[in-house]
């Protein structure tokens, strides 16, 4: 079915000019959760459908062989990702959650640069060639080395959109006072002491980039890319990029700048028409009549059964006091006391799901690749949050009016049954989500021909390093202007000091004078 899809989305892939031979193209997304790799993977598989030949560094290979597309397997990233998804799910000081993430952060570069694969193929210098990179900006910078070791473009690519680090990465302009930081959960119209928490909490992940994450990752650029540490350094070769795609759009989020080389493709891992549903679970959602169906998925990170039993006791009590019937993405084959309105299984085809009719309201954890498909299929959203970004996700759904969200460790099951009724029953969550579905499909092309349209371009330009901004050659100070402002400051201060200086002058000879004067009637 999924080949069904991309096959959809690729006549219009081919409907793009063909004005290039087949380009070497090495893909590394490493990250051990699944979403990442799903996001991307229609894009990779696009590049090879329009005969690019695609090696693809990731931890999560194909089952079947794909025409112009090998994998080089690196699952041994996935070892200590439970750990990282359990961990951020409890609550840290934002110093301590970068430590915690830069160390995850190392072991995964690290277990790509020590592959035994890896290093056969990719990291012995003279023995191949590709002619663009194309790697996940996570913060895995060291990777980003491929790029210098092949001398070719690289593109980067971000699955949840932008924030501080990747602005500075391309030298795009973000202000503080309006683009929060993802984990902060605020919107982009903060309130003072929003702006307070914002400035200062960016500033520590600032602090925290320069001072623990950086140096890790040269160090470990020194050391796997010796060749050409010295002549490229790092600092270099990660303001090097010469695009950047961003898995975001305006519509989704809120209207911000980007650099000419920042392009937003948020869907991308969407196909353009939903499949028919396998005939089980047709029957299930028709067979709700009028009432609808919920659909509930917690996304492929965390565990339904993760859960506590009394939580999922309690959900499941909700439900079954439902008129509607609910589809539950659960990864046990058991569930103790499941009322008959509720279906469980351990895939559903979600977009599918939701682009049914049928179905009324979405209840997800709000990771952005469910919070896009319930905006691509026009469906309000109950977030119950967990971890990173999705806390933003939550706060724009509820801000742009076709969400609410509650506390799944806290919520009651009268708030939740409440809130489900509210969704269901006030028509304007779901108008809202209809109308914010209908702008963002109003485009001159789909994610996926974007991305493959500006990929090619950086290919036909030989990098196209006339898109790079001029802020990536200069230094904060001079990037902010410190330089000029402390200029300007230093000769305000000079003209302030001569001015002080003659004033005195002039008062104290004027003093001197009037004393000589009245010396001189004393006198007379
Ligand atoms: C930057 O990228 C271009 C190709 O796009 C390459 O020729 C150049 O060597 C790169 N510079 C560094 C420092 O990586």
């Amino acid at each position: 079915m999924f080949s069904l899809r991309l096959s959809s989305a690729l006549v219009l892939i081919f409907m793009l000019p063909h004005l290039l031979e087949g380009a070497r193209i090495l893909a590394i997304f490493p990250f051990a959760g699944p979403s990442q790799y799903i996001n991307v993977l229609p894009y990779l598989k696009g590049l090879a459908a329009r005969g690019h030949e695609i090696t693809s560094v990731n931890a999560f290979p194909q089952k079947e062989p794909v025409k112009n597309f090998r994998d080089i397997p690196v699952p041994e990233v996935i070892e200590s990702y439970e750990e990282l998804i359990t961990e951020l799910s409890n609550e840290m000081n934002l110093w301590k959650e970068n430590n915690f993430c830069n160390a995850f952060f190392i072991g995964t570069t690290k277990s790509v640069l020590r592959n035994a694969q890896v290093q056969r193929e990719l990291l012995q210098p003279g023995k191949d060639h590709y002619d663009l990179i194309i790697v996940e900006v996570l913060r895995t910078d060291a990777l980003y080395g491929f790029a210098a070791h092949f001398n070719a473009p690289l593109i980067g690519f971000s699955t949840f959109g932008t924030d501080w680090n990747i602005d500075e990465t391309v030298g795009n302009t973000s202000p503080l006072s309006f683009t929060p930081l993802p984990t902060s959960g605020f919107t982009d119209h903060m309130t003072f002491g929003e702006r307070v928490r914002n400035f200062l909490q960016t500033s520590i992940a600032w602090l925290n980039w320069k001072l623990v994450h950086l140096p890790l990752q040269v160090k470990l650029y020194e050391q796997y890319f010796p060749h050409i540490a010295k002549s490229k350094p790092l600092m270099e070769v990660s303001k090097n990029f010469s695009l950047m795609l961003l898995n975001q759009h305006f519509s989704l989020s809120y209207p911000r700048p980007h650099v000419p080389n920042m392009i937003e493709v948020g869907g991308l891992h969407i196909s353009h028409k939903p499949a028919p549903l396998p005939k089980s679970i047709e029957d299930f959602v028709v067979g709700a009549g009028s009432a609808g169906v919920i659909y509930f998925s917690l996304g492929s990170n965390i565990k339904s059964n993760s859960l506590p039993l009394e939580r999922r006791q309690m959900l499941l009590q909700v439900f079954a006091s439902l008129p509607q019937r609910v589809i539950w993405k659960f990864e046990d084959d058991q569930l103790v006391n499941k009322p008959a309105n509720v279906l469980i299984g351990k895939w559903f085809p979600q977009p599918d799901i939701l682009a049914h009719p049928n179905v009324k309201l979405f209840i997800t954890h709000a990771g952005l690749l469910s919070t896009t498909e319930s905006i691509h299929h026009g469906k309000p959203v109950l977030g119950l949050p967990f971890f990173y970004d999705q806390f933003q996700n939550v706060e724009r759904a509820k801000r742009a009016g076709f969400g609410l969200s509650l506390d799944h460790s806290k919520m009651t099951a009268l708030e939740l049954k409440q809130t489900i009724e509210r969704l269901i029953g006030e028509p304007q969550f779901t108008a809202r989500a209809q109308q914010i579905s209908a702008r963002y499909h109003d485009k001159p092309m789909g994610p996926q021909e974007t991305a493959i349209w500006w990929t090619e371009y950086v290919l036909r330009h030989k990098g196209a390093p006339h898109m790079r901004v001029a802020a990536q050659d200069l230094s904060f100070i001079a990037y902010h202007s410190l330089d000029v402002i402390g200029l300007l400051l230093a000769v305000a201060t000079l003209i302030l000091a001569a001015i002080s200086f003659v004033l005195f002058k002039l008062l104290r000879c004027l003093r001197g004078q009037s004393g000589t004067s009245t010396q001189k009637l004393k006198n007379h």
